[in-house]
């Protein structure tokens, strides 16, 4: 039985598009078990509606306190039988619930080379920008598992992207996002194959 990977996100969803599309393609070998969104109207609702992969919008501002929000996600990834969550764009903090119920099985994708240019509000745009006004040549993307506090999780595997004469935050975003949609599946298919599980990075 190919593992259940429950993919969460907040925005846009080219990584969850580029998950599902290679789950498909069987390169990466995994049922995509569900998508949990904790933003009304983010367009990833649609891309998963297209895709014909079941949702669940369960946002904090629903929920009367954090503990009740992390409850509600806890259960979702359980009714769905989750082996692994997989964040993709998600802003919010994973509270401690999930991450009691899928200890070392919750997964990230930061948009730099971290330790540097993560932590709290350093996501999208001004993660690009940074790393622009910090003069640097090559930035990248991180998949990391997730602990309690933002973008310090065990680092799994980096790739790097270089810096342009030039590049603006907007040109900068989408060379890192184009490596991103490839290496975020490759690296989830080494970390879930059950014949892998010895991958280091
Ligand atoms: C990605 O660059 C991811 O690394 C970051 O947010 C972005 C989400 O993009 N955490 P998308 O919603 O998958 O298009």
């Amino acid at each position: 039985m190919l593992p259940r990977v429950v993919i969460c996100a907040s925005g846009e969803g080219s990584n969850f598009t580029a998950m599902v599309l290679a789950s498909r393609a069987g390169s990466l070998p995994v049922a995509i078990a569900g998508l949990i969104v904790d933003r009304v109207g983010a367009p990833v609702i649609d891309r998963a509606r297209r895709e014909g992969v079941p949702h669940a919008l369960i946002a904090p501002a629903q929920f009367d306190s954090r503990d009740r929000w992390d409850q509600a996600v806890t259960s979702q990834l359980q009714a769905w039988r989750a082996d692994w969550v997989a964040l993709a764009g998600y802003l919010n903090l994973v509270g401690p619930a999930v991450l009691a119920a899928f200890p070392g099985r919750v997964v990230n994708s930061h948009p730099a080379l971290l330790p540097r240019f993560g932590g709290k509000g350093m996501y999208g745009d001004r993660v690009h920008a940074a790393v622009l006004a910090a003069g640097e040549s090559e930035t990248g993307v991180t998949i990391h598992l997730i602990d309690e506090v933002f973008d310090r999780g065990q680092i799994i595997a980096q790739a790097k992207v270089p810096v342009l004469a030039g590049d603006s935050i907007e040109r900068l975003a989408e060379r890192v996002k184009a490596r991103e949609r490839e290496f975020y599946p490759e690296v989830l298919a080494r970390l879930v194959a059950p014949s892998l599980q010895k991958f280091t990075p």
